[in-house]
């Protein structure tokens, strides 16, 4: 092995230092120092200088570049992805320890190598682990090539030879040129950008399973995400059994997509029929659950939110969110209590958003009130009764967009009666024949209209 000079330096302020040191001498920040390759360019080998003929072209002459699509087999993945799986392109899947990246992955792998030749790197688990995997999953892909490796550098000619190729993950693999162990800072942007000049000159499409840290963003610099064409982050409960599939960035398409699956012991499973998930069996019959429909991504989905209130028993009450934004709860108790004379000072209040998801809209906001509302007057809501709208500091509510489509999507799910914003009525006149429609333009007026 060549004999490679490295030195480290300062994430924060640049400093370089020819050893490891837990605290940047220069801004005194701890932990920030990272490993380089100080002459990454091979040995005798000059890169070529870009040939004279590169000019500028004006934008009527350039030619459109066709992006081959290829359908991963499952749909779920294609739609997030953007219609397909991008030839020559990088995918980072990410997500929580044991959430399914690599049974979503083998999936995949085992259905492109029915026509591909594709590659699965394990650097976590044995060739028989995957194996047991596959076998448990019911994947029949003989021709999957299985390699367990952890040097790129060992790896590399097998991953020439693929088509496709997944790397589970890119913090257990790692390359000779670092000192450092795998899985650090210098080593997880080494090995991506190892992996992206392969990716682009050779044109093999990677998946690449990113592990997250504790506060949930993935793990390593991130110049491993501006790195990758497409960003993934897998997310759900570990004990729920549906999981969701967001995309944070994508070159060849929305970020706005989300996949539900459902995960089993025989595997994950694209969900179509997702709106009922999110809602519960007790619909109705419980103060404290109000039903909003929910744009994630591209798709409108009926999300219940549930809130519960007990006398708080020491002098400060308790706010607890899963779903929703703690502070934009706090900042509609708040309003509640100022502008509609609720009394929710002296009560712990909890908000539970169904099943999982995140609702990060302010749409949701009128529901939470709503829900607040119920649980504070012990009331419960109509089942068949549907609310959104953002809720202002003043207590009025504004209009949002998509409101059509919220409105469209409570009419499919069999909803009789919608809360909305006023400012929103207009585009939703069509609907009233068919549906129940409450414009309402203060918060005060919601609460009137539901109990
Ligand atoms: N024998 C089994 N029967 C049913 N479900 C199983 C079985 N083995 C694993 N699972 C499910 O698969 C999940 C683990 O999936 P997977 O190994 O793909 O996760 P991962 O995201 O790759 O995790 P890690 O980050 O540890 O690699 C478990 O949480 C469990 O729900
Ligand atoms: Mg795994």
């Amino acid at each position: 092995m060549p004999k490679t000079n490295t030195q480290f330096v300062c994430a924060e302020c640049g400093y370089t230092s020819p050893k490891w040191l837990g605290r940047c001498p220069d801004c005194g920040k701890f932990n920030t120092l990272a490993e380089e390759v100080l002459s990454p360019a091979p040995a005798g080998k000059k890169t070529a200088r870009p040939a004279l003929s590169a000019k500028p072209l004006p934008l009527s002459q350039v030619k459109f570049e066709k992006f081959e699509r290829v359908s991963s087999g499952i749909s779920e993945l294609d739609v997030v992805l953007g219609g397909g799986i991008v030839r020559g392109s990088l995918v980072l899947v990410g997500g929580d320890p044991g959430v399914g990246k690599s049974t979503l992955l083998t999936e995949v792998a085992a259905h492109l190598a029915k026509e591909h030749k594709v590659l699965y790197l394990s650097a976590e688990e044995s060739c028989s682990q995957v194996k047991l995997r596959c076998e448990r999953l019911g994947l029949d892909s003989d021709d999957l090539l299985l390699l367990n490796e952890t040097c790129i550098e060992n790896a590399e000619e097998s991953i020439a030879e693929a088509e496709y190729v997944v790397i589970d993950s890119i913090q257990a693999v790692y390359t000779e040129t670092l000192s450092s162990a795998a899985g650090s800072v210098g080593q997880v942007r080494e090995c991506a950008s190892k992996l992206m000049r392969i990716a682009k000159s050779r044109g093999i499409t990677f998946f690449i399973v990113g592990h997250v840290t504790k506060e949930g963003t993935l793990a390593g610099p991130k110049v491993l995400e501006h790195i990758m064409d497409a960003v993934l982050y897998f997310e759900g409960e570990r004990t729920e059994n549906f999981k969701i599939l967001r995309a944070v960035k994508n070159r060849f398409g929305s970020v706005q997509e989300v996949g539900v699956f459902e995960m089993t012991g025989e595997g994950i499973f694209g969900l179509a029929d997702y709106s009922a998930l999110f809602l519960s069996d007790s619909r109705g019959l419980a103060a404290g659950a109000v039903v909003t429909p929910s744009e994630t991504g591209n798709r409108c989905m009926m999300v219940e939110i549930q809130t519960l209130m007990a006398k708080t028993n020491y002098g400060l009450p308790r706010r607890m969110s899963l779903g929703v934004d703690l502070n934009r709860l706090i900042v509609l108790v708040a309003v509640l209590e100022k502008r509609c004379g609720l009394a929710l000072g002296m009560q712990d209040i909890y908000l539970n958003a169904m099943g999982g998801i995140r609702l990060n809209e302010p749409s949701a906001d009128l529901a939470v009130c709503a829900a607040l509302a119920s649980a504070e007057k012990m009331i419960p809501v109509e089942k068949y009764t549907a609310v959104f709208g953002e809720v202002g500091l003043t207590g009025e509510v504004r209009g949002v967009n998509f409101a059509e489509k919220r409105v469209n999507e409570c009419l499919k799910m069999g909803f009789k009666r919608v809360i909305l914003p006023a400012k929103n009525m207009k585009s939703c006149e069509k609907f009233k024949d068919k549906i129940e429609l409450v414009p309402v333009a203060y918060v005060s007026q919601m609460i009137k209209a539901l109990f």
